[in-house]
């Protein structure tokens, strides 16, 4: 039996008026992992939430937070969202100089290390630290926003990805992050995927921890 997608519904999607409403949902759902996108307004077009925001989503949150920094400079911050809650970080590609290095910062404060390519970054960007690193965050959209349309480019990516990883012995898990809804879920768990990010297809609907369920149990 193939084991169970990881599920992290995005909590930019969520209405941050009633934060606490939406963390207690993502608890009582079958949800795996919070994720929450911190946007610089440099390395991403937008600006979304800062590390008070975060320190109130765990404040309530049961579930592990799966931080996606799109910021510059990530290193600056990454204590910070440690302290804050992150048990997860994801630092970009695009926006390290020493990515190495800023995995290895990342590991030695004893939190999990993510690295997230953009849909135009290949995967070969990753070939010199895929064993050094827990998840890699594939952007199936542009990073920026949450409702966006899925770029079909990605089932190809995580497909060869997937040869990278079991070529090299690495446990990193395949995140895919952006226009995740019920069609393309199947096909890119079938292609390799272990984690599904979900916003606005989680939150738009009427029934959010039915619709958690569902996208779980593929
Ligand atoms: C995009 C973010 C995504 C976004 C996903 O920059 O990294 O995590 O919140 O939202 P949807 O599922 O609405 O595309
Ligand atoms: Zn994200």
């Amino acid at each position: 039996m193939p084991t169970a997608p990881i599920i992290a519904p995005s909590i930019l999607a969520a209405d941050f008026a009633n934060l606490e409403k939406e963390v207690r949902m993502i608890n009582e759902s079958d949800a795996d992992w919070i994720h929450v996108d911190i946007m610089d307004g440099v390395f991403v077009p937008n600006i979304s939430m800062g590390l008070p925001v975060v320190e109130a989503i765990n404040r309530y949150a049961k579930k592990p937070l799966d931080v996606h920094l799109m910021i510059v400079q990530p290193e600056r911050y990454v204590e910070a969202f440690l302290k804050a809650g992150a048990k997860i970080i994801s630092v970009h590609v695009e926006a390290c100089k020493h990515l190495h290095r800023n995995i290895q910062q990342i590991r030695d404060l004893g939190c999990q290390a993510g690295v997230a390519i953009n849909p135009h970054t290949s995967i070969t960007e990753l070939e010199n630290v895929i064993q050094d690193i827990d998840v890699v965050c594939l952007m199936s959209v542009n990073p920026g926003f949450g409702g966006q349309k899925f770029i079909e480019n990605t089932y190809r990516k995580v497909a060869d990805l997937k040869r990278m990883i079991s070529e090299s012995g690495s446990n990193a898990l395949i995140e895919i992050d952006g226009g995740v809804n019920q069609t393309n879920a199947r096909p890119l768990l079938e292609a390799g995927a272990n984690v599904l990010v979900a916003g606005n297809f989680v939150f738009n609907s009427s029934n959010p921890k039915e619709l958690i369920k569902g996208l779980k149990k593929h």
